[in-house]
C-alpha cells in the first residue's frame, strides 16, 4: 500500500489524539517516581484516555495485550506493564497511541527514576537528540532515507548505536500504515517525503549491542547483552512550514522556514 498524504483537516484530528497522549506523557512526568510498580502506570494511563475520550490503540494490536509499553532498562520495546517496582537509577520508556475519533498518534518518552549514572543520563540524552535529528532532517522533497541518516549520524558522534529492527512509520487510520521510516543509514529509498504525509520517527539507541531477543511472552524485545537502551517517539506531519509536531503539548504558531532561520 502507499503512503498517503492527509489534508489539513486530517492533520488536526490526528493532532487532537497526540495532545492527548502528551498531555498524559506530562503528567507521567510527576508520577514516575522509585516505588511505582509498572502496572500503576498502565492504569493511570487506561484511566487519563478514558477521561479525555481517546481508546487506547496498542490494546489488541496484533494481540498485544496491554494499553502502554513499559520498557525497562535493557527491554528496548514492546515491555509488558508488571508488579516490577521502579528502582532508582532506572530508565523506563513508557509507549502509547491514542486514537481520538478514529484517528491516531503515537509517542514515547523514557523517563529517568531518581538519581541515574552518568552513562544512562547520556544515553538518554542522546536518543532524544536523535530523534530531534530525524524531525530536523524532514522536509518536502527530501528522500526518506535522510531520516534515518540523519539520526544514526547523531548517535554516533555521541558513541552510541541504533537499534535497526524497529522502525517508524506512517500512521492516522492505523498505528502502523506505509511508509516504513528507518533509523540508520540505508540506499536511498526513491521515496520523496511529501506535504500531508504523518509519520513517527522513534529511534531505540542502544549502550551496547544494537542485536535484540525477543522474550517468550512473543513482544518484550532485549539487548542481548542486556545494555541500556533509551527511546523518544513522536508523530509528525510533513508540512510545507517544515516538520509539525502532532504529539507535542504545543502548537506552535505558523513560522516560515525564512523566520525559523533568522
Ligand atoms: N507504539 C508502538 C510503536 O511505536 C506500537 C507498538 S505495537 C503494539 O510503533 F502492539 F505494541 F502496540
Ligand atoms: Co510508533
Amino acid at each position: 500500500m502507499e503512503a498517503v498524504c492527509r489534508s489539513s483537516d486530517e492533520i488536526k484530528k490526528i493532532r487532537r489524539a497526540g495532545k492527548v497522549v502528551a498531555q498524559c506523557h506530562k503528567e507521567l512526568q510527576k508520577r514516575v517516581r522509585a516505588g511505582v510498580k509498572t502496572n500503576d502506570i498502565e492504569k493511570f494511563i487506561a484511566g487519563f484516555f478514558a477521561k479525555h475520550g481517546a481508546v487506547a490503540a496498542q490494546k489488541g494490536y496484533k494481540g498485544y495485550p496491554y494499553v502502554s509499553c513499559i520498557s525497562v532498562n535493557e527491554v528496548a520495546c514492546h515491555g509488558f506493564p508488571s508488579s516490577y517496582e521502579l528502582q532508582n537509577g532506572d530508565i523506563v520508556t513508557v509507549d502509547m497511541v491514542a486514537d481520538v475519533g478514529g484517528w491516531k498518534a503515537d509517542s514515547a518518552y523514557t523517563y529517568m527514576i531518581g538519581e541515574v549514572s552518568l552513562e544512562a543520563r547520556k544515553l538518554v540524552r542522546t536518543a532524544k537528540a536523535a530523534m530531534r535529528a530525524g524531525i530536523n532532517a524532514i522536509e518536502i522533497g527530501r528522500d526518506l532515507a535522510d531520516i534515518g541518516y540523519a539520526i544514526e549520524r547523531r548517535a554516533e558522534l555521541d558513541g552510541y548505536k541504533v537499534v535497526a529492527s524497529f522502525a517508524g512509520h506512517g500512521i492516522g487510520r492505523e498505528i502502523h500504515e506505509q511508509p516504513q521510516v528507518l533509523h540508520v543509514r540505508t540506499e536511498t529509498t526513491g521515496i520523496k517525503l511529501q506535504e500531508g504525509m504523518v509519520i513517527t520517527i522513534e529511534p531505540i539507541v542502544t549502550a551496547g549491542s544494537t542485536e535484540l531477543y525477543i522474550a517468550h511472552d512473543g513482544w518484550t524485545a532485549r539487548t542481548i547483552d542486556h545494555s541500556l537502551t533509551a527511546q523518544f517517539e513522536h508523530t509528525v506531519a510533513v508540512t510545507k512550514q517544515g516538520p509539525q509536531l502532532l504529539t507535542a503539548l504545543h502548537t506552535p504558531r505558523k513560522t516560515s522556514h525564512a523566520a525559523k532561520r533568522a
